[in-house]
């Protein structure tokens, strides 16, 4: 078995001590990719990329090297898609839409991609397996990893409803006490209203989310905790895509802002490659 990737990919095989396939990326003037496997492909290979410019390009990156490993004799081809992109249409909200994550892992299917293995989809995001195409999903879970790398709060808050689940593993692991806001987006503005807890007056807050993408969620909760006087505030996530100035607004409010390797960034990085690792060995 060998994998095929930027850094990556190099980085996951030092680790695993298997060979390392580098993958060269030529960029035509009008932002065409061409991507070029610069080594020999054996029966059983992985691909590991992460988004680096925008989920389009990334696609395209991936649809193509996988065809061309496929051509090259793969017969059995992983693919290691940290940030599993299109997961937010995971089904047809309003009629006519599409049926995006479905439309994504068929066509990877078609291009010869048999599995991914992915962090904390924001689809089915308590399934550890999403089986809606030919294409099966292993989706890994980040958040005991965020627990032990940010290990010194005293109390676990998530901005919403939807971070129950993680708040009470991240809370229970550490022996700590845990909660979350509620949180209303308006849907035409994308503008936020957040209420709940207001007692962690002189507490070490850590904030939790599986993604931070404008950052409007985190800012707002960060904003809470401030109000309701705690000490210390840290934020951490798993996929930080940190839009616009998200990122230099949360460090200047907060005391630290950490984030997965799942996404290039410039946050606090904690690694989930030996989370990755793991699966592929098992
Ligand atoms: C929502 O369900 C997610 O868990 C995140 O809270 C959300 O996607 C973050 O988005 P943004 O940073 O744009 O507020």
């Amino acid at each position: 078995m060998e994998i095929v990737g930027g850094s990556f990919a190099r980085r996951i095989a030092e680790y695993l001590k298997i060979r390392y396939i580098p993958l060269e990326l030529r960029v035509f003037p009008d932002k065409e990719v061409c991507p070029r496997v610069v080594g020999e492909v054996g029966k059983e290979t992985i691909l590991a990329l992460r988004m680096e410019v925008d989920p389009n390009n990334y696609l395209t990156k991936l649809l193509l090297t996988a065809s061309t490993l496929r051509d090259s004799g793969a017969q059995k081809i992983t693919c290691v898609v940290p940030y599993l992109i299109y997961a937010r249409q995971d089904k047809v909200f309003k009629e006519g839409e599409s049926y995006s994550l479905k439309y994504m892992l068929d066509s990877l299917y078609s291009a010869g991609v048999d599995e991914v293995i992915t962090v904390n989809s924001h689809a089915q995001r308590w399934k550890r397996e999403i089986n809606i195409s030919k294409c099966k999903v292993y989706n890994l879970n980040a958040m005991p990893v965020i627990a032990k790398a940010v290990d010194d709060f005293d109390f676990v808050m998530g901005p919403d409803a939807g971070t129950e689940r993680w708040v009470k593993e991240i809370g229970e692991m550490n022996k700590v006490p845990y909660g979350h806001f509620s949180k209303v987006r308006d849907r035409e503005t994308g503008d936020i209203e957040m209420s709940g807890e207001s007692g962690l007056k002189g507490m070490d807050v850590l904030i939790v989310d599986d993604i931070i993408s404008s950052g409007k969620t985190i800012l707002k909760a960060v904003e809470n905790v401030k109000k309701s006087g705690a000490e210390k505030i840290w934020v951490a996530t798993v996929h930080g895509l940190f839009l616009g100035e998200s990122l230099s607004d949360l460090e200047s409010l907060c005391d630290g802002v950490f984030a997965t390797n799942t996404l290039p960034h410039d946050a606090k990085e904690i690694d989930i490659i030996p989370l990755i690792c793991g699966k592929i060995k098992s």
